[in-house]
């Protein structure tokens, strides 16, 4: 525990000895002041964990420099604890302070309830303090892994490039080349590529969290336009159809919601049954203050145990053999639902196939537009 100060405001000497031969037992800082003048100086460049202020003091008195303490940025958010002769008037002077802003003891004070009460205050001033530092390090430590992952991800595209291009070379300038020395170049410019995706989808990830700040109204009918035209060439193999019923305006990072609805519809796609034609639905309906979206499919289906991990980093499934992936695209989904307030989950679908359901909040009137 961090030694917190204490102010203690007192015109009589004999008063201030009093009260610091009942709170050294707390071994924190004591600063003793004699004036709400000294009081107000010592708040200019110090910062207290509780003051204890007596009421009757000539020239300015604990009242006024309560009021004075209150107003200013700085001393706003200092418990101040009154030391008075508690009277029917000092009851309903003291009703107009903020609960927990203020408390008070009555004159003579018993030293054991001083005290507890100020030992409330330290513990809280310490928990305040250790809390603040946790966040601090907590945003910077988020701030240098962002940092990293964006270096990471650069780094590793450049040369990847470079291979590529190398290869592609080869292929494209050598028609002598022996059929196996082709089909192994095809093999390296394929794991080049599942290389480049996973870069992408790692850098991804590490961006998908960041939506606070950017939210704005957005029609998610148009962002699964959008997603389904990302994903045009694949859907045009599959010979699939996505089917949309009416959808709603969310408050939301449009580009990230493209990206989840790209991952969720890509999927569906990706995991088919090969010999029946796919039809995708998204659909929504709204849910108390949310709205639930429903992407649905009527392919191989996942197995229960399977529908909380694929969600996890990384996670492939059953379904997944022998079809490219890196594993991040639902933890990608998970982290941009989460970033918007929502919650994300797989069911079996009726008949088989997959439903993969999300929510996001309705209100859209908080949307910086
Ligand atoms: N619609 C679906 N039908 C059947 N299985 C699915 C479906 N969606 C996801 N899965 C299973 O969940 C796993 C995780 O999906 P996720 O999208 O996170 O990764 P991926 O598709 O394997 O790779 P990536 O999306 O990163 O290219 C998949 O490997 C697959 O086994
Ligand atoms: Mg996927």
């Amino acid at each position: 525990m961090t030694t917190a100060k204490i102010l203690l405001v007192d015109d009589k000497e004999a008063n201030l000895v009093a009260l610091e031969a009942a709170l050294r037992p707390l071994e924190q800082e004591l600063v003793a002041a004699r004036s709400g003048e000294e009081a107000l100086r010592c708040l200019l460049h110090d910062d207290f964990a509780v003051i204890l202020l007596d009421v009757q003091m000539p020239g300015m008195d604990g009242f006024e420099t309560a009021a004075q303490i209150k107003e200013r940025e700085r001393s706003r958010e200092i418990p101040i604890i009154f030391l008075t002769a508690i009277s029917r008037e000092m009851h309903n002077q003291l009703r107009g302070y903020e609960v927990g802003a203020v408390d008070y003891i009555a004159k003579p004070f018993d030293p054991w309830v001083l005290r507890s009460k100020v030992a409330v205050f330290v513990d809280l001033y310490d928990k305040t303090h250790r809390l603040e530092a946790q966040a601090t390090r907590l945003a910077q430590s988020n701030a240098e892994l962002e940092q990293f992952a964006e270096i990471v991800s650069h780094d590793l595209r450049n040369p990847l490039v470079s291979v590529v291009g190398y290869l592609q070379m080869l292929v494209d300038d050598h028609d002598d080349l022996p059929d196996e020395a082709t089909e192994f170049i095809q093999r390296a410019l394929q794991a080049a590529e599942s290389m480049g995706k996973l870069i992408d989808d790692l850098l991804g990830y590490a961006m998908a969290g960041r939506t606070v700040g950017q939210l704005r109204a957005t029609d998610t009918g148009q962002a699964v336009d959008r997603a389904v035209s990302n994903l045009h060439a694949e859907i045009e193999r599959a010979g699939a159809t996505v089917k949309t019923g009416a959808l709603p305006t969310v408050r939301a990072d449009s580009s990230q919601l493209t990206r989840l609805f790209q991952n969720v519809i890509g999927n569906s796609v990706k995991y088919r049954h090969s010999d029946r034609p796919l039809e995708v639905a998204v659909d929504a309906e709204r849910d108390g203050d949310h709205w639930r979206f429903a992407v649905t499919d009527h392919g191989p289906g996942v197995a229960p145990e399977e529908a909380g991990a694929m969600f996890d980093r990384f996670y492939r499934g059953a379904s997944a053999t022998g079809r490219p992936g890196t594993g991040l695209g639902l933890a990608i989904c998970k982290k941009v639902v989460e970033g918007h307030g929502g919650r994300i989950w797989a069911e079996p679908a009726d008949g088989g196939g997959t439903v993969v359901r999300f929510t996001l909040p309705a209100d859209v009137s908080k949307a910086q537009n």
